[in-house]
């Protein structure tokens, strides 16, 4: 099959020939029809993540046909439209028996601990505990986005976050992750401030549903900004980037008892990122942690989504062929675009 390999972290990466990958007995193998371009790839790109052994394929924002399945696999059959979390979960350790699959102590994640959807094929484990059936009707490029940004926006929105409406929520990065909350929050009836250094962003967040904007190149601290646009703070606000500024900013952006979802990866796994922790203590915020979503939360996210209610179809701006995924992959280095990239790796 061919399939987008790096050799080396932060060099380019380059479309190749290599051997198809076969199905654990408790996995499937999916022919890759769409996966998005997430930032995770990137920070995988650059050597921010442990899991990741060189050569290797990044990707893990898929949508897809199961090929072949595992002899144990019970619950799906060759020709099956599936998408996944991109936190393949064992299904049996605590956290799974807990129902929090999202944080399985066991988990294998497509695009870091084996080798992505930035492929022909993709293996995935677990198959019984992990696939999400594509409803009909909607397109493979619209249900990749439902494997990482969409879905993992929507736990830390809805879930994480506890949205409710006639709140001020603010959302600090409008990327893939960042529009899909915007539009969740809101769906939900929050007021959403959206936060980017980039106009293109800000006027796609405007587009699905922010109340307000705010550059934050061209204004001296975003966290007063968004104090003052809500009235003295944000009762809910997510880093949808993933940077000790835009951490910060989210935190020091919240009003008394607010709550802080970091979603963004930090640079580093193993470093630290300063914290207002100060403030945390004087307005008794909460700071929380959202990490993907598992399959069996799926079902109310994909009834809104049918009913229209939520679109991440709109989200994709841009669909592009293997050939081109290493540059796009390169270009996330300096990237000012809006909207998801997704790629189609058979066109
Ligand atoms: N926790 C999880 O489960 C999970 C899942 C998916 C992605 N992620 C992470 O979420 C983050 C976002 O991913 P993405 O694919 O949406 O990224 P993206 O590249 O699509 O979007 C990032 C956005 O941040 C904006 N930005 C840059 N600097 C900024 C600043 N100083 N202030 C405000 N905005 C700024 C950019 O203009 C861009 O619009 C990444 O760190 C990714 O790894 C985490
Ligand atoms: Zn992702
Ligand atoms: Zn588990």
């Amino acid at each position: 099959m061919r399939a987008v390999v790096f050799e080396r972290y932060g060099e380019p990466a380059e479309v190749r020939e290599v051997a198809d990958p076969e199905p654990a007995e408790h996995g499937v193998v999916v022919r890759v029809e769409a996966t998005g371009l997430c930032r995770s790839d990137w920070h995988g790109w650059q050597g921010h993540d442990p899991d990741i052994a060189l050569p290797h394929v990044p990707g893990h924002e898929l949508a897809g046909v199961v090929e072949a399945v595992g002899a144990r696999v019970t619950g799906w059959r060759a020709g099956d439209r599936v998408t996944v979390p991109f936190v393949c979960a064992c299904g049996s350790c605590p956290a799974c028996a807990a129902g929090d699959q999202q944080v399985c102590e066991r988990q294998t994640q497509p695009g870091f601990t084996h080798w992505g959807s930035f492929a022909h094929y993709v293996a995935l484990d677990h198959a019984d505990v992990n696939l999400v059936a594509v409803p009909d009707g909607m397109s493979q490029a619209t249900a990749a986005s439902l494997g990482c940004r969409f879905a993992t926006a929507y736990r830390a929105v809805v879930q994480r976050g506890r949205v409710a409406a006639g709140e001020w929520v603010a959302v600090h990065g409008c990327g893939g992750v960042g529009l899909s909350a915007v539009m969740i929050a809101a769906a939900a009836g929050a007021r959403v401030v959206a936060v980017d250094v980039s106009p293109a962003a800000l006027a796609l967040a405007r587009r699905f549903g922010a109340a307000e904007g705010v550059n934050a190149s061209a204004v001296r601290d975003p966290a007063e900004a968004v104090r003052d646009l809500t009235g003295g703070g944000a009762h809910l606000s997510l880093d949808a980037l993933g940077a000790p500024a835009t951490c910060g900013a989210s935190v020091n952006g919240l009003r008394r008892r607010g709550r802080h979802v970091q979603v963004g990866l930090l640079p580093s796994p193993t470093g630290t990122t300063p914290v207002p922790m100060a403030r945390a203590v004087a307005l008794e915020l909460e700071l929380l942690g959202s990490h993907g979503m598992a399959a069996h939360s799926y079902p109310p996210m994909l009834e809104l989504v049918r009913a229209g209610v939520l679109r991440p179809d709109l989200l994709v701006t841009s669909t592009i062929g293997l050939d081109t995924a290493p540059s796009a992959l390169a270009a996330m280095d300096t990237a000012r675009g809006a909207g998801v990239t997704v790629i189609e790796p058979w066109s």
